[in-house]
């Protein structure tokens, strides 16, 4: 995933477009770039592998004056992270400037049919056909709008670009399909980029594009053009719900570990105003248009990935065990290619914190066709799926910088809760206790988080180990999941998630001094076969951590690595256990002296399928 930035206004467009690039450096991270026209029409660009804080000393000795500036940092999907590929590209006259965030499925083709007409490629990037096609139409159009235009419509796949050229020296024009973008309108000045992160420090009235919209920018006014028809389009002016406070890092050493220590506050957030305890109620406005549909449904569909993925696992258990629905939990990397019989009274969910997770975003584009209700639970507001699906409940769980999601899944669970309380209509045995245990729950997770330092002290010991077992039963399954993803992605040692109940039919193959295994093992119906597995684990010598509910003296025995969590409820556990998991993560992650908030080889949307 790329972060695009431009600017257009009376400022130094190069500090604006450099700044807002350190805001999006969580999206992707091997290369970056800026190109600028400067006071005298002239084009530049200033571009290099690494890091924005390597760009920055370059730009301040070598950018010239100017107003008008784009920027990117890439994330590499075709060529190598180097100054070759890296962007912005141009096309051969060098009077054309592209940076792109996406992936041009036909790019080949176009690279091809360009190399005919005597165009030369450069880099091993697909993005760098975009310019040279813009070229090659404006050379045939009458304008450099009309060229553009056609370019676009030529172009396959999903893309957001921003593009400037001497030719047009006070304008940024920016397109948009299924890839996002976001226009901050300020006053006589107009701050272009994929992620409000980079805009919030301006402005809050923003313009989040559409697909097929294509942006015309001068200083003083913003145009928007559907590109396929030719047609003008009205820009719609939002205001960012997102607070600076929010995403400034604060006491905290990276993002990663602020965001663990936001959980008592998201709890709040994704409650807030919609758990009615006193009165026994549950109030998801985002659901309201389609509460009719909803009392007609056969079965739920839940597609995600990753951490998402297994927040929908807990919100499986949920909702079968409160509502009495069936739901079934699919990769949305697979459910595009399944070919399973989906009834108009299935509902399509999409679990997404960023909300423009191509997989997930083009398992909704295949459910358009089967005329169900698509719903979403989104972190962005505004983001792609947010805006593809029918109704959905917002996570608000603030901006999540770390690329390792730890508050969104908090959030996650928590709304699924929600959801599968208000599907339950009330007429699960366990509501009330629910709603009044979901009003406990902040001050449980504080608990949880003021075990941090036995966490830590626990946790180094395993710090050089090669491999882990994450494993649990019921709720705590698809909790060991996501806790062996946190692990694998954020300390590089390889994890595994199992259901408890599986050890015996082989994994136990593996467990040997060397290979340890966290246990969850808290109070639940399936608490006893959870200890005999423990007990298959013990007597071969395998290394144990077990996190056990707080006054189960039996799992003592077992083990001197023992977490204890607060007591709650079965279906609230996982929201427990997950803080005290991505504390372990982080903590040997903290002691290997990694990069925690932006991991090798992964980038925090990943945008491209
Ligand atoms: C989780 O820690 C990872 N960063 C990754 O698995 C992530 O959950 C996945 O890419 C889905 O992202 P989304 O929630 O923004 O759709």
């Amino acid at each position: 995933m790329c972060g695009i930035v431009g600017y257009i206004g009376p400022k130094q467009a190069t500090d604006v477009v450099v700044k807002g690039l350190s805001a999006l450096e969580y999206r992707g991270y091997d290369s970056v770039g800026v190109a600028l026209i400067d006071q005298n029409q002239t084009g530049q660009v200033i571009k290099q592998a690494g890091r924005v804080e390597n760009l920055k000393p370059l730009v301040k000795q070598q950018a010239g004056k100017s107003q008008l500036a784009i920027g990117h940092t890439r994330w590499a999907t075709h060529g190598l992270p180097n100054s070759v590929n890296a962007h912005p590209h141009s096309n051969n006259a060098k009077d054309i400037f592209v940076v792109h965030n996406g992936i041009i499925e036909n790019y080949q083709e176009i690279k091809d049919r360009l190399t005919e007409h005597g165009y030369k490629f450069y880099s091993d990037t697909d993005t760098e056909v975009i310019p040279n096609l813009i070229d090659y139409y404006t050379a045939r159009s009458k304008t450099f709008l009309a060229g553009l235009k056609a370019a676009l419509n030529d172009l396959r796949g999903a893309f957001a670009i921003a593009v400037i050229t001497t030719r047009e020296p006070t304008t940024l024009f920016a397109a948009r399909f299924s890839s996002p973008l976001v226009i901050g309108v300020g006053n006589n000045e107009y701050v272009l980029a994929s992620d409000p992160n980079a805009i919030m420090a301006h402005t809050k009235d923003v313009v989040f594009l559409e697909d097929n919209d294509l942006a015309v920018i001068n200083q003083t006014s913003l145009k928007i053009i559907d590109f396929s028809r030719s047609m003008p389009k009205k820009p719609k002016l939002e205001l960012l719900d997102y607070d600076q406070e929010q995403a400034a890092l604060g006491h905290f050493p990276n993002f990663m570990l602020k965001e663990i220590y936001e959980a008592p506050q998201t709890i709040r957030a994704a409650t807030r105003g919609r758990v009615l305890a006193d009165q026994g109620i549950i109030k998801l406005g985002g659901l309201e248009s389609v509460n009719k549909q909803l009392n007609h449904i056969d079965r739920i569909v839940i597609v995600a990935c990753g951490t998402s993925y297994y927040a929908g696992l807990v919100g499986e258990y949920l909702i079968e065990e409160l509502a009495n629905i069936p739901v079934e939990v699919q990769l949305a990397s697979e459910f595009k290619y399944r070919k399973e019989p989906f009834s108009r009274a299935t509902i399509l969910l999409a679990i997404s914190q960023s909300g423009e997770t191509a997989d997930t975003i083009a398992a909704l584009e295949k459910a358009k066709d089967f005329g169900c209700l698509r719903l979403g639970v989104v972190n962005a507001i505004g983001s792609t799926i947010a805006r593809l699906t029918d109704a959905g409940v917002y996570t608000h769980a603030g901006a999540e910088r770390a690329v390792a999601s730890t508050k969104a899944f908090i959030a996650q669970v928590t709304v699924l809760t929600l959801i599968a309380l208000h599907l339950s209509k009330g007429e699960n045995k366990d509501y009330r206790k629910l709603l009044n245990e979901l009003s406990l729950l902040p001050q449980k997770a504080a608990a949880v988080l003021e075990q941090a330092p036995e966490i830590k002290r626990i946790t180094i010991k395993y710090m050089d180990k090669q491999d882990f077992f994450f494993i649990g039963r019921g709720y705590n399954y698809p909790c060991a999941l996501e806790g062996a993803l946190k692990l694998k992605e954020i300390s590089y040692i390889h994890a595994e998630g199992y259901a408890a109940g599986e050890m015996k039919h082989g994994p136990l193959a593996l467990i040997d001094k060397d290979f340890p295994t966290l246990a969850l093992a808290t109070d639940s119906n399936e608490l006893a076969k959870t200890i005999s597995n423990i007990e298959e684990i013990k007597t071969r010598n395998g290394p144990l951590i077990i996190m056990a509910s707080a006054g189960n003296k039996k799992v003592a025995s077992l083990t001197d690595d023992l977490i204890y969590l607060p007591k709650t409820m079965e279906q609230t556990q996982p929201i427990l256990s997950a803080i005290a998991l991505q504390l372990f993560a982080y903590y040997i992650a903290e002691a290997k002296q990694l990069d925690i908030d932006h991991p090798r080889n992964l980038a925090k949307s990943v945008t491209v399928e």
